[in-house]
C-alpha cells in the first residue's frame, strides 16, 4: 500500500486561528505529543512573523528528533534566512516558501505580474535550497489560479530544487471532484512532477476540507496538510484525525496508509483543545464527546449485541478512555498510579503527590471517579506546575438578596501570602475583582464557558475563559466540583499565562 505523508500544521495554520495565544513552552508540549502521534512533518511556525514564533520554532527544532520540523517563509530573502536560522538545529529541517499565484491575489494584493511571481518563487526556493535539501513550495490560492500558470510555476520551483509542491485551497473554494481533477492534471501536465512529492492543504470554508483532501490522495497526492481538531484560519483546516481515520477505516477502498499511531489521537485532541482553549464540538467526528455515544434504543440494542452493527471505529483504536467506574474512595496510591499509566500519564514526586491528593479529595465528594475525571485532574495538575501566583483560598457569599462578596488568598512567587476582598455583580465577578486587587494587570474578560466533565450533579465543572490584554488573547481553564472555585482557577490560569508571556517578552 502507498503511504500518505501527514504534515501537521496545528502550530502554524492552527495557531493562526483567532485567539489561541500559545506560549513557546506550550507549543513544545504539543510538538512532543505530535511526535508521539507519529506525524511525519511538524510545521512549527512562521519565524519572521514574531520573536515568539521564532523562539518556539527554534525550541521545537532542538527538541524533536523523529519528525521533520518545518518553518514557513514568505518569498523574501529576509524571511527565508530567518526561517533557516530558526530550524537550523533540527535533525530534519524543512523550509516552506509560499507566494500567491492567483490573478485575484496578484492584481489586488501583490500588484505584480505573473512573470515577476515566477521569478520570485524560483529565486526563493533556490535560496532555501542553499540551506537545506528539504524545500517545500506553495502557490497560494492555487485553486483559483489559472491552471496553465499553476503548472508553469510548479515546474519552475521543482527545477529550482523544491522537493514538495503543495496545492493550497487557501479560501476553501474547491469541490472534491474538481479538486481531484486538478491534482490529476498536475500529475499529467507538470513534466518534472516525479521529482517532488505532491501535497494538498485544504481549508474548510465550505465544510469540504477533509473530502477534498481524501479525493486528492485518491487521485495521486501523497502529502496532506492538516491540523488537530481541524483548527485554523477562519473555518479551519482539514482535520488530522478525520483524514487519518478515513484512510484507516476505508483502506479497503483507498488502499493508502499513514505512519500515525491512532491510539494517540484522543490524547492529542484533548491537549490541543486544553492549550488553545478551543472546545471540541460534541458531534465532531472521531474526537467529539458524542462520537461513540449511542442514544436511540435500536442503536443501543445493536451495539450491545455486536458493536459492528452501528460502530465503524473501535473507540479504543483512537485512544478514547473507557469512561467506566475505575477508582473510588478506598483506592490507594498503587491503583491510582496504575490507572494513570493505563491512560498514558507518568507523574513523579511532588506532581504525583499533588494529583493523588486531588484525586482523594474528589473521591470524597464523588462516588465514581472515571477516566475523564482523572484526565481533568491531570490537566489541573499541569496548570498548577507552571503557576506564577497560586490560588490558596477562595470564599464567596451570595444569594438573591445579598451583595455578592468574595475573599481570596494568593501565594506570590516569593512565597508571600496576599489576601483581599471585593464586591461584584455576581460571585464570579466578585472573585475576579478581588484577584485584580492583588494582581494588578489590566485585562478584559472576552469569553466565559462552563461545562461538566461527566454527567451527574456531583460532576467536575470545567471553566474556560479568555482574557485580552494589549491586544493579545490568553486562555485559562480551571476544574473543580465547585464552579466558583473552577472559575477562580481559570482566571488565575489565564493571568499566570499573561504574566509569563509578558516576562518572556521583556527578555
Ligand atoms: O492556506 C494557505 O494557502 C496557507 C499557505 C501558507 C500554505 O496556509
Ligand atoms: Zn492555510
Amino acid at each position: 500500500m502507498d503511504r500518505v505523508i501527514i504534515f501537521d500544521t496545528t502550530l502554524r495554520d492552527g495557531e493562526q486561528a483567532a485567539g489561541t495565544g500559545l506560549t513557546p513552552a506550550e507549543k513544545v508540549e504539543i510538538a512532543k505529543q505530535l511526535e508521539r502521534l507519529g506525524v511525519d512533518v511538524i510545521e512549527a511556525g512562521f519565524p519572521i512573523s514574531s520573536p515568539g514564533d521564532f523562539e518556539a520554532v527554534q525550541a521545537i527544532s532542538r527538541e524533536i528528533k523523529d519528525c521533520t520540523v518545518c518553518a514557513l517563509s514568505h518569498a523574501t530573502p529576509e524571511a527565508v534566512d530567518r526561517a533557516w536560522e530558526a530550524i537550523k538545529e533540527a535533525k530534519q529541517p524543512r523550509i516552506h516558501v509560499f507566494l500567491s499565484a492567483s490573478d485575484i491575489h496578484l492584481m489586488y494584493q501583490l500588484r505584480k505580474t505573473r512573470d515577476e511571481i515566477l521569478e520570485m518563487a524560483r529565486d526563493m526556493v533556490a535560496r532555501a535550497k542553499r540551506y537545506t535539501e528539504d524545500v517545500e513550495f506553495s502557490p497560494m490560492d492555487a485553486t483559483r489560479t489559472e491552471p496553465v500558470f499553476l503548472y508553469r510555476i510548479l515546474e519552475a520551483v521543482i527545477d529550482a530544487g523544491a522537493t514538495t509542491v503543495n496545492i493550497p485551497d487557501t479560501v476553501g473554494y474547491a469541490i472534491p471532484a474538481e479538486f481531484g481533477d486538478l491534482i490529476a492534471s498536475i500529475l499529467e501536465k507538470v513534466p518534472n512532477i516525479d521529482k517532488a512529492v505532491l501535497s494538498v492543504h485544504c481549508h474548510d470554508d465550505l465544510g469540504l476540507a477533509v473530502a477534498n483532501s481524501i479525493e486528492a490522495v485518491r487521485r495521486g497526492a501523497r502529502q496532506v496538510e492538516c491540523t488537530v481538531n481541524g483548527i485554523g484560519e477562519r473555518a479551519g483546516n482539514a482535520s488530522l484525525e478525520e483524514i487519518v481515520m478515513a484512510l484507516k477505516t476505508r483502506s479497503d477502498f483507498l488502499k493508502l496508509t499513514t505512519n500515525i499511531d491512532t491510539t494517540q489521537i484522543y490524547r492529542t485532541s484533548r491537549l490541543v483543545s486544553e492549550l488553545t482553549g478551543f472546545v471540541v464540538q460534541p458531534n465532531k467526528a472521531i474526537v467529539g464527546a458524542n462520537a461513540f455515544r449511542h442514544q436511540s434504543g435500536i442503536h443501543q440494542d445493536g451495539v450491545i449485541k455486536q458493536s459492528i452493527t452501528y460502530e465503524i471505529i473501535d473507540p479504543r483504536s483512537v485512544g478514547v478512555p473507557a469512561s467506566t467506574l475505575v477508582l473510588g474512595k478506598v483506592s490507594g496510591r498503587h491503583a491510582f498510579r496504575e490507572r494513570l499509566a493505563e491512560l498514558g500519564y507518568t507523574l513523579e514526586g511532588e506532581a504525583f503527590e499533588r494529583a493523588f491528593k486531588a484525586f482523594k479529595e474528589l473521591a470524597d465528594k464523588k462516588k465514581e471517579v472515571t477516566d475523564k475525571d482523572i484526565e481533568s485532574l491531570i490537566a489541573e495538575e499541569k496548570r498548577t506546575a507552571s503557576e506564577v501566583y497560586h490560588l490558596d483560598h477562595v470564599q464567596v457569599s451570595c444569594g438573591d438578596h445579598s451583595v455578592p462578596t468574595a475573599t481570596v488568598r494568593l501565594v506570590a512567587p516569593d512565597g508571600k501570602v496576599l489576601a483581599d476582598a471585593a464586591l461584584g455583580t455576581g460571585p464570579v465577578d466578585a472573585v475576579y475583582k478581588a484577584i485584580n486587587r492583588i494582581i494588578k494587570v489590566p485585562n478584559r474578560l472576552t469569553e466565559f464557558t462552563v461545562k461538566s466533565v461527566t454527567e451527574g450533579i456531583d460532576a467536575i465543572g470545567e471553566v474556560l475563559i479568555r482574557i485580552e490584554s494589549d491586544g493579545v488573547s490568553y486562555t485559562g481553564r480551571g476544574a473543580s466540583t465547585d464552579i466558583i472555585v473552577a472559575s477562580a482557577k481559570a482566571y488565575m490560569n489565564a493571568l499566570n499565562r499573561l504574566l509569563l508571556a509578558k516576562k518572556e517578552h521583556k527578555k
